[in-house]
C-alpha cells in the first residue's frame, strides 16, 4: 500500500525559503509507493501549489493545509476557510494538532466542526491524536486515544486519515519503542472500525527523522508519517521519504 508522508512545516518559511526547499527536494527521484503532501504556511499554499503545477509535479507532491476555520464565511478576523484553501488544490488539511489545542484552545466540538466542513468539500482530514508523557508511563494512552477517537469523529465519514503525534514526543526528540508505536497504530484502526465501522489509513508523528524513518516506516501497522522539524530540510526529509 502507498505511504503518505506529510511535511507539516508548522510556522516556518517564507517563500524565498519554500522555493529553496523546493528546488533541492523536487530534484531527486522518489520512490513509487509514497504520497507525499506539504502543509506550508497558508501564506505559502499559493506559492507552493504554483511552484508544483508549473514544474509538473503534482503526480508525486499534493497539498495540504495546517488548520481551517469551522465556518465557511464570515467576520472572524485572521481565519482561513476552506474555500480559500481549495483554491489551491490542497487536498488534506491537519486538524486537533496538540499545538492547536494548547495554544488555540481547540475543542472537540470545534474538531467536529472542521472535520465536516473538511469533508463536505472532498478534502480529507489529518486527525492528529495524542497522549501526555504522565498518561503514556500510567499506561493510559489507549483510553485516551479512545476518548478522542469517539469526541472528533462523532460527525465524519471514511475520508479520514489518523496520525498518532504523542504530545510528548513532538519536537522533544524522545519516542514510544517500536513495539508501542505500533500496538498503538494498530488500536487506533480497532478502535475506529468497532466504534465508527469504516477503515482509516494511520500515521505516526512526533521526532521522526531520517535516522529512525526506516524502522518506524516498516512497523506493521503504519502507514505513513507526519513529520515536523525533519521536514523543513530537503535532504533529510527526502531521506525520510526513501526510507
Ligand atoms: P516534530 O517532527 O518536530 O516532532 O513535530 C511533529 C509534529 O508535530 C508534526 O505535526
Amino acid at each position: 500500500m502507498e505511504k503518505l508522508i506529510v511535511a507539516n512545516w508548522k510556522m516556518n518559511k517564507t517563500d524565498s525559503e519554500a522555493e529553496i526547499f523546493l528546488k533541492r527536494f523536487l530534484d531527486y527521484e522518489f520512490k513509487t509507493n509514497v504520497k507525499v503532501c506539504i502543509c506550508p504556511p497558508s501564506t505559502s499554499l499559493n506559492f507552493v501549489n504554483m511552484y508544483i503545477h508549473e514544474n509538473d509535479y503534482s503526480g508525486q507532491v499534493v497539498l495540504g493545509g495546517q488548520n481551517v476555520n469551522e465556518n465557511c464565511t464570515g467576520a472572524y478576523t485572521g481565519e482561513v476557510s476552506i474555500y480559500m484553501l481549495k483554491q489551491f488544490n490542497v487536498k488534506y488539511v491537519i486538524v486537533g494538532h496538540s499545538e492547536r489545542k494548547k495554544y488555540f484552545f481547540e475543542n472537540d466540538d470545534i474538531i467536529n466542526k472542521k472535520i465536516s466542513v473538511i469533508q463536505l468539500n472532498d478534502i480529507t482530514p489529518i486527525l492528529c491524536v495524542g497522549e501526555t508523557h504522565e498518561e503514556y508511563k500510567n499506561k493510559l494512552t489507549r483510553k485516551i486515544l479512545a476518548n478522542q477517537l469517539i469526541g472528533a469523529l462523532k460527525c465524519a465519514t471514511d475520508n479520514v486519515v489518523i496520525a498518532y503525534e504523542p504530545i510528548w514526543a513532538v519536537g522533544t526528540g524522545l519516542l514510544p519503542s517500536l513495539a508501542d508505536i505500533d500496538s498503538t497504530l494498530h488500536y487506533i484502526k480497532q478502535c475506529v472500525k468497532q466504534n465508527f465501522n469504516f477503515n482509516v489509513q494511520v500515521l505516526y508523528g512526533g521526532s521522526l527523522n531520517s535516522k529512525n524513518a526506516g524502522e518506524i516506516l516498516t512497523l506493521e501497522h503504519i502507514d505513513g508519517a507526519l513529520v515536523g522539524g525533519a521536514s523543513l530540510d530537503s535532504e533529510e526529509f527526502y531521506k525520510i521519504i526513501q526510507s
